[in-house]
């Protein structure tokens, strides 16, 4: 093993620049040549590399996004774009490659190693939707961001005396707003794996409003529904005032936070070792706050779990 390619692939997470530190400099330290691919599989498909010396990745532990860059390639799906980045990797004389991402970038990763070229996964996603590990990098400061958010909605929603609907990202995962629903101390939560009542909904912000409760926060995972005709609804039964806010990108940005961080460099640093122990076609995660690496089909395989006792712990908690 002699160069390592390393690309960002699908949407960006916080904790992909400490992720990338941490493959440049461990590939450094074990004296190999280090090749940062821009724009995810788009970049490895149309050659545009360049070579990352060590203070290429200085300052970038404590910023959102990627240095790399990243994109969606629809044509990397296709088997002419496969055989153009399979023909990249030849001429550049790649060995190995590192790919940061989500299910998409992972399945990319599964393509590559079938076809010969030692590749391993990292984990990085805000939605946290990949079974096989329990977090992925950038879900932790994800969860921040709109904690954060939940706090300056619940500010006005007192003052005015309203529900405010709160949507957040996840794709067809609830984790991250049952995660910052509960750390926000949100009064209900409706998410993809427990599309809760608006019967239940409603119920909630009534009784909060009989023992003089000013604020309601609901908040909903993105594609269950739609956030204003739940206000709505929330208006046309109960009579309170009702707002949304839809969150958006503002959760994938951000300064990641400290965990996100570490487990991007002990992601990135074991990435690199695995190639150079001969591995292939493995996604690293973290199992019971141990890393782990299982087989990139295997890892896909594994159903993410939903939190059935923190949902639980919600509603209790908001009684
Ligand atoms: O997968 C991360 C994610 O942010 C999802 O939560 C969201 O559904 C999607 O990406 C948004 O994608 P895009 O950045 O392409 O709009």
């Amino acid at each position: 093993m002699k160069t390592i390619g390393i690309l960002t692939s699908g949407g960006d997470a916080p904790g992909m620049n400490a992720a990338i530190r941490a493959v440049v400099r461990t590939g450094l330290f074990n004296k190999l040549k280090i090749l940062g691919i821009k724009n995810g599989y788009k970049g490895l498909i149309d050659g545009d590399i360049v070579e990352m010396g060590i203070s290429s990745v200085a300052d970038i532990i404590q910023r959102g996004g990627t240095v790399l860059g990243t994109a969606r390639s629809n044509d990397f799906q296709t088997e002419e774009g496969l055989q153009r980045a399979l023909n990249v990797i030849d001429v550049y004389k790649i060995d190995g490659i590192i790919v940061l991402g989500g299910d998409g970038t992972m399945r990319g990763a599964g393509k590559l190693a079938k076809n010969g070229i030692p590749t391993i996964a990292i984990p990085c996603t805000i939605d946290n939707d990949l079974g096989y590990t329990d977090f992925t990098i950038g879900f932790w400061t994800a969860v921040e961001t709109v904690v954060d958010a939940i706090g300056k909605l619940r500010d006005t929603s007192s003052s005015h005396s309203r529900a405010n609907v709160i949507e957040v990202m996840g794709r067809n995962c609830g984790d991250l707003a049952l995660y910052s629903a509960l750390a926000g101390g949100a009064e209900s939560i409706i998410a993809p794996e427990q599309p809760t009542d608006i019967d239940e909904v409603c119920k909630k912000a009534m009784q909060g409003r009989l023992r003089g409760k000013r604020h309601n926060l609901i908040v909903l995972a993105e594609g269950v529904g739609n956030a204003y005709e739940i206000a709505d609804e929330i208006i046309d039964r109960t009579g309170i005032d009702t707002r949304v806010t839809v969150l958006g990108h503002i959760q994938r940005g951000g300064t990641p936070s400290s965990i996100d961080r570490i487990m991007g460099s002990e992601m990135g640093r074991i990435a690199v070792e695995s190639l150079i122990a001969g591995n292939t076609n493995l996604a690293v995660g973290i199992k019971d706050n141990k890393m782990i690496q299982l087989e990139i089909d295997e890892a896909l395989n594994v159903k993410a779990e939903f939190n059935y006792d923190l949902y639980d712990t919600v509603n209790i908690l908001s009684i």
